[in-house]
């Protein structure tokens, strides 16, 4: 059968063309996807055991900034590759950071499993505003415990995922379970509150769908998001990041070019307007949110946030609980100013307080893992 979704981007013509192309196209993402099955297979040093799992942390637009110095027999540094940020819907760099926050945390937690805890300087020289430079993130060193303070929410470390479909309209989340998410958050990683009511759900879902809207009417943010998508088994394979749009019906629309990077970037096509309905149905069917602060917005605070990002969506996925970012009402350029306010005051944050995350919550589909790039295309020298 051929989804309402490839009617409405063909228009109706070349339909059963394109039902049967998807058919006889089999996606193949095994190279792009891995790392996810090769973390910790053992490299003989457990620096580069513990990154095997860090690089599967999540990171905005799956851009995976992270690059890596080892540094004699038990450090590393972490840099952020400015090659990898976001000028357009993240010009300040906070994203990116929580980004690199959740990496650490990850690598924290397998280094754990293994006996190791972490000696980690943040920022040791300097935090850098108001975008980040070449200064390093972050320094480590792994120091041998003897014994293995092993973190609960390492077992949920494979099993992360964010969603990407809507969620089940008949499986409301609990206060039980949103307060269970809580209790994973450690005091330094922010604080987490939640909404699963009628009236604070449909007052955030507003929030979201503008936030959306304006996200894909604003040029910059718009070509921003869909130079950085991937469209079908090959494209994601030579480039295992951004956002990857895969399967037989997604393969054979970039095949037909009905699907293209151009079409997504072009407000009167139907793949915009089909870009714009796959998000906001996410909106849509979210079953709670939940939003993540701190109490100043320095770097640091960015990193540990993202801590406390990966460690919310671990405890999720250990519970079934799906859970997906909406950061478009967080973001830091001027079009989106007014509901950056907005989701401020809703919150009843005033600066420098700062959400650094808003999540929705539900029961949804298995996802797949999302592309990685592998550990050793991230490791730079010495002299670099
Ligand atoms: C700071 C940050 C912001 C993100 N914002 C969004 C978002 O607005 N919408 C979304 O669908 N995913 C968002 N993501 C999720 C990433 O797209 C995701 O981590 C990446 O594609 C890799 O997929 P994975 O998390 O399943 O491994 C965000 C992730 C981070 C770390």
């Amino acid at each position: 059968m051929v989804s309402r979704r490839v009617m409405l981007i063909t228009g109706g013509a070349g339909v059963a063309l394109i039902g049967a192309a998807a058919f006889r196209l089999h996606s193949n993402l095994g190279p792009a996807r891995k790392p996810w099955f090769e973390a910790g297979e053992g490299y003989d040093d457990p620096r580069l055991d513990a990154l095997s799992y860090a690089v599967l942390a999540p990171s905005p637009h799956n851009l995976q900034p992270w690059l890596i110095r080892l540094d004699g027999d038990d450090g590393l540094t972490l840099f952020c590759d400015l090659e990898r940020r976001l000028p357009e819907t993240d010009p300040l760099d906070r994203q990116t950071v929580i980004g690199l926050g959740a990496f650490l945390e990850l690598l924290r937690q397998a280094a754990a499993e293994m006996g190791y805890a972490l000696e980690t300087d943040a920022f040791p020289e300097g935090e850098a505003f108001p975008v980040l430079d070449k200064r390093p993130i972050a320094s480590v060193r792994f120091v041998k415990t003897g014994e293995r303070d092993k973190d609960p929410l390492f077992a949920a470390l494979l099993k992360r995922r964010t969603a990407r479909s809507p969620f089940d309209q008949s499986r409301p989340v609990s206060a039980e379970t949103l307060n269970a998410l809580d209790s994973v958050l450690r005091a330094e990683d922010g604080e987490f509150e939640w909404a699963n009511d009628d009236a604070n759900l449909e007052m955030l879902k507003e929030i979201c769908r503008k936030a959306w809207r304006t996200e894909m009417t604003t040029p910059g943010p718009r070509h921003e998001s869909a130079s950085y998508t991937r469209i079908g088994e090959k494209q994601i394979n030579a480039h295992p990041d951004g956002i990857s749009l895969s399967g037989p019906v997604m393969e054979a629309m970039g095949a037909f070019g009905v699907l293209t990077q151009d079409a997504m970037d072009d407000p009167d096509s139907t793949a915009f307007a089909e870009t714009i309905k796959f998000y906001e149905k996410n909106i849509d069917t979210a079953m709670a949110f939940g939003w993540l602060t701190t109490e100043n917005n320095s770097r640091k605070d960015q990193l540990r946030s993202g801590a406390g990002w990966v460690r919310l969506q671990q405890a999720a996925a250990g519970m079934g609980l799906s859970m997906q970012p909406f950061s478009q009402a967080l973001e830091e350029y001027p079009e989106m100013a007014e509901i950056l306010e907005e989701i401020h005051d809703f919150a009843g944050l005033r600066a420098p307080a700062r959400m650094q995350g808003l999540f929705r919550f539900g029961y949804g589909k298995d996802e797949p893992p999302a592309p990685r790039w592998p550990l050793e295309t991230r490791l730079v020298n010495a002299d670099a």
